[in-house]
């Protein structure tokens, strides 16, 4: 039996990077894993390498922005899979500029997916998991939603509300039986980073020795935990903010 034998769990973003890890650990330890991304063709070719190891995955076109789309996803995976008892809001886009250059376009834009994205993932599982009486929610949030950098503003703001919409979801949802934890990455090394890396002019280098552990994460170390999250094993465990990050926030 795996620690997550039978659970349907969506994880959006799960082409690549910490969501694609997130969807191999979870098809690992027994789930049918249901990937969405906008990116169709490194979300076929992860759903495909899943299966050709033994798991079960299926991959669904899908922008976390659109409520219909979400609609779409959730009966296509009922019908698929199962009724999910599991959701990944993994999505997410980064950006790292001055405040006052901040348009309000790159603002919104990146509400839409951080928070709202977020917002309709929770709001459109819900139903199926209310009929089970269980379901684990695990909403990426980041260190960037529990302290400040500079130019951050915007991202730090999607980041913190994620951080709070996971606690009052975990309250609203508790007597059903749901579960809603946020986990908090600091630099995990996937293309965001590579992207953090250009914009701060640092080698990888130096972002990892922007943590006290010396080195910054690889998508496992968050996989892992969201694993945990995922499994009966973190029953007692609803509301929390799951930091992982080297020390990031220790210091
Ligand atoms: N990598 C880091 O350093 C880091 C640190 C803290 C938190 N996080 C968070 O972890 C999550 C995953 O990050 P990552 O590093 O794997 O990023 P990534 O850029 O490697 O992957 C993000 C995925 O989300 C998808 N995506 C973007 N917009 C979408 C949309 N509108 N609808 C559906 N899919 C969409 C992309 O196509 C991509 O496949 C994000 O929420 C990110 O903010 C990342």
């Amino acid at each position: 039996m795996g620690r997550v034998q039978d659970e349907v769990a969506i994880v959006t973003g799960g082409a690549v990077g910490i969501g694609r890890s997130a969807a191999q650990h979870l098809a690992q330890e027994g789930a049918k894993v249901a990937i969405t991304d906008v990116n169709e063709e490194d979300g076929e070719a992860t759903a495909a390498q899943i299966r050709d190891g033994g798991g079960t995955a299926q991959f669904y076109a899908h922008d976390v922005t659109d409520e219909a789309a979400w609609e779409r996803v959730v009966d296509s995976v009922r019908d698929d899979l199962g009724a999910p008892t599991v959701l990944v809001n993994n999505a997410g886009i980064y950006l790292i500029k001055p405040l006052e250059d901040t348009t309000l376009e790159e603002w919104r834009h990146l509400m839409d997916i951080n928070v709202t994205g977020v917002f309709l993932g929770m709001k459109h599982v819900v139903p199926a998991m209310r009929e089970a009486r269980r379901g684990s929610i695990i909403n990426l949030s980041s260190v960037a939603g529990l302290v400040g950098s500079a130019r951050h503003v915007c991202y730090g703001a999607s980041k913190g509300a994620v951080r709070t919409m996971t606690k009052d979801a975990a309250i609203e949802l508790a007597d059903d039986g749901i579960r809603v934890n946020s986990v908090h990455p600091a630099y995990v090394d996937t293309g965001m980073a590579d992207y953090g890396a250009e914009m701060s002019n640092a080698s990888k280098d130096e972002l990892d020795a922007m943590h006290p552990i010396g080195f910054m994460g690889q998508p496992e170390d968050i996989a892992y935990a969201i694993v945990y999250l995922a499994s009966d094993e973190s029953r007692f465990v609803t509301g929390t903010e799951l930091v992982l990050d080297g020390g990031y926030t220790a210091q």
